[in-house]
Parts: structure tokens; sequence; C-alpha cells
């Protein structure tokens, strides 16, 4: 069917019955969205018809074609979360790499510092400490979250944190005779554990205590709702479609005030001498050959989430699947979930669920790997873990199939305690983030 026919029936329920506009393997019990998104059959259709372009005349679609339609999807995706002025939302191939572009590009001096939380992404927080190696050898500076906890703990930490590295700027300044810089890399959800930070309110304090605010808000788009870019303004904002929005893979959006230039290097970089504007749109436009039909697809996405019911439907729906689907996954394991709050402050539609392992268990990667073979080979199930202090019947599937793969685990590599393995945590070590789409 066509997409312009399938927009124009009504949309399917909510649940198993939506798997048939999405590709998975019959006997795959999708519980993971997080990670890697997944496209639905119509965006992917509608994305054939634009590699049908790319293949048709090369030429005529990297030359003109693409830059138009890149531009319209960029202007739709600007109203869609809000962003003041269009031109300083760019599409950039995957969170990653829009932060990368921030990180590496601020002008690092002796005594700036960077911060990253104890749960910043891996690779985002290896970003800033790669920075802090190089020289001038900024600081690395880490603020620990510590769950359970609450919004306002976590504003009322920051506030006395980002006061007490605003003393330590202080005392460099007198040293140095400037005012070194101070760069946090805020997640808005973070996916180790897969919470909702009260990020708004955290670039509120950066704005009172002078530091610029880097927000990895890879989680965000087609997750939190009423997005208001203008409104929260901070100063670097990432997000990736390819995750929660239905975009293909790879496909990553970037708000900015100020960025020199992008990595790669493109062909429209001014020297700021010769600069006669911002030509911040056009440097992004051309960073080498790429796939741009990832980035036309967000576009293609938001067309089968309106068909669907819109921002709101869908994710009343996901939220109230997580929320269940972790209770009931947490009476099986006879665990807890990570988010005791009664309204779910930190639950938007990514649960986190103990898994019951001893505390005294190894931390090692092998316990991991073994565990994602046990659920995603042997099983077709797959949460994402860390290690930290469909519906339902998805999730009872989940339940079981990890209870089974715990027993195994515990077998193959016993529980450490003879090993006096260290305890770095206070529940079970091994937790699980997953989300609620079934
Ligand atoms: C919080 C967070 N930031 C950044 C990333 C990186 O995303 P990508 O690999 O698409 O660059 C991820 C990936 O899962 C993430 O969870």
């Amino acid at each position: 069917m066509s997409q312009n026919a399938l927009y124009q029936s009504p949309p399917p329920p909510f649940g198993h019955q939506m798997r048939k506009f999405f590709a998975f393997d019959p006997d795959y019990v999708n519980i993971n969205h997080g990670s890697y998104g997944s496209v639905p059959i119509a965006v992917e259709e509608a994305s054939k018809q634009y590699y049908a372009l790319v293949e048709g005349n090369p030429d005529l679609f990297h030359r003109f074609t693409a830059i138009d339609l890149v531009r319209d999807a960029r202007e739709r995706m600007a109203k869609f979360i809000g962003v003041a002025d269009k031109d300083e939302l760019v599409f950039v191939p995957n969170a990653s790499h829009g932060l990368n572009n921030v990180l590496r590009s601020f002008i690092w001096e002796e005594g700036d510092i960077i911060c990253s939380f104890n749960t910043t992404y891996d690779s985002i927080s290896r970003t800033a400490q790669y920075i802090a190696d190089l020289p001038p050898n900024p600081i690395h500076s880490p603020f620990t979250i510590t769950f359970p906890t609450t919004h306002a703990e976590i504003i009322e930490a920051w506030r006395a944190y980002l006061c007490s590295l605003n003393e330590t700027r202080a005392q460099a300044s007198q040293k140095l005779g400037r005012r070194p810089k101070i760069v946090a890399i805020i997640d808005s959800i973070a996916s180790k554990p897969g919470v909702l930070l009260p990020w708004k309110e955290m670039v509120k304090v950066c704005k009172e205590e002078d530091v610029w605010g880097v927000i990895d808000a890879a989680h965000s788009i087609g997750q939190e709702q009423d997005l208001n870019l203008a409104e929260i303004d901070p100063d670097f904002w990432v997000t990736n479609c390819h995750k929660w929005l239905f975009a293909k893979r790879a496909c990553g959006l970037f708000n900015q005030h100020i960025l020199r230039a992008p990595f790669p290097t493109s062909y429209a970089y001014i020297s700021p001498n010769d600069r006669k504007g911002p030509n911040f749109v056009e440097q992004f436009e051309w960073n080498g050959t790429i796939d741009f039909v990832p980035y036309v697809s967000a576009s293609c996405a938001l067309d089968f989430r309106e068909w669907l019911g819109g921002e709101k439907v869908i994710n009343e729906y996901c939220h109230r699947i997580a929320i269940e689907g972790g209770k009931r996954l947490a009476q099986i394991l006879e665990t807890e979930v990570l988010d005791q709050d009664q309204d779910f402050q930190f639950t938007l539609n990514m649960v986190n669920v103990a898994v019951p392992f001893p505390p005294t268990i190894s931390s090692e990667f092998k316990i991991e790997m073994a565990f994602r073979k046990k659920l995603l080979i042997q099983r077709k199930v797959f949460p994402a873990f860390l290690y930290h202090s469909g519906k339902v019947e998805d999730f009872e599937y989940l339940g079981k199939a990890m209870l089974e793969a715990c027993k195994e685990i515990l077998e193959e590599f016993g529980d450490g305690s003879e090993e006096g393995a260290p305890i770095t945590n206070q529940m079970k070590k091994l937790e699980i983030v997953n989300d609620g789409s079934d």
C-alpha cells in the first residue's frame, strides 16, 4: 500500500497489532527501543523513493535535490522542537557526532573545567576525558547522581556543585589573570540508567552560574513531549532522530548558538575575519559525502507519527506500558524498579528494573556478554544492561527469559562471593533499561 493510501486509512490500535507496521523478525520480542530505534515499514518505503532519486541521477541528487529536501526536513524539525531560529538547527549523523562537534570546537585553555556525570553515556564522558588529556589539559570534573533520589535533590546538588566549581574558577582567575570557562555536559534523558533528568532546571542553574550547557538529548526527540527549545534556550542541544522518532539511522539534530566550524570541515568554512554573516547551515550541509536519505526520513517519520495520533497519544501509551511493564517485571524477578517516586518523575518510556543477582557478582564484561548472548541470541529478547548502585506480556516473556539466564549465569560464573568481588552498589548490581514499546 502506498503511504498516501495508508495514511488515508484509520491507524491501528497500539499493542501487538502494531507489529505488522514494523519489520521485526516474527520470533523477536522487541523491548529495547532506546539503543537503535526501529524504522516503521512506511518510513522505509518512503525512503526507497528517495533512494531511487539518488541512484537515478547521483549528481542531480547531491548537487540540488538533497539540499532542498534536507532544508525542508530541517525546517519541519525546527518547528517540531520549537527552536527560535531554524537556521540554528542542522542535521548531524548522530548524537556522538554532534556532541564531539561542540566539545572539540571550544578553544580549551589552562584552568577550564569540563564537567560530565557518572550517568553520562560512556563515549561522551570519554570524549570529555580525551579533551582533558590533551594540552592545555582542562580539568575533567565529575558530578555524581546516586539513586534513589529526586529531581529536587538533583537540582539542589547541581547548584551546590556549580557554586563549588565557581570557587575553583575564582581562584584560577586570580592566578591566571583571566576567567576560565566551565562547560557542563548534561543528559536530558540519561541511558544508564534510563531516566529523565531535570535538565531544563539544570540549564537555568548553568545560566545563573555562567556555565556553558551542552545537552545530550540523544533520547529526547520522540520521547519528550512539547519540546520548546526557544524557551529553554540551552547553549547546545543534540538529539538522535533514529532512536525514538522512527527516522532511519543515522539521523541526529544539532541546535546551537555559537560554533566556529564543524568536523569534518566544510568547503563552506570561512575564516572569521572574512565572514560577512553566519554561515552555520551551509557549513553543516556538506561535511563529506554521506547518505542524506536518513535526514529526509525524519520528516517521513513525522508523517507516520501523525498518522498514529501524534506525540501525546504515542508517548502516553509508551509511558503507561513502561510503568506497568516495569512493575510486572520486578514482580517476576522479585526485585524492584529504580523509580520509586509516586509520580514517576524519572520515567518516560524507559524503565529500570534490578536483576536478581547477588551484589557480590563480578562486574566483568564477560558476564554482561554472557547475559546478552543468553537473552538476545538464545531467547530473542534484549534489554539494555548497566551496573549501578508490549504490553505487559512482553515484559512477562522478558522476565521468564531473564530468570532462566540469571540462573545459568550463576551456575557458570558463580556469585563472586568467594572471590570477594567489590560491592559498588546498594541495589543488585546489574540493572536493565528497557522501553515501553511492545
Ligand atoms: C545518552 C546517550 N547519548 C549519546 C548516545 C550516542 O548515540 P549515537 O551512538 O547515535 O551517537 C547514546 C546512545 O545510546 C545515549 O544513550
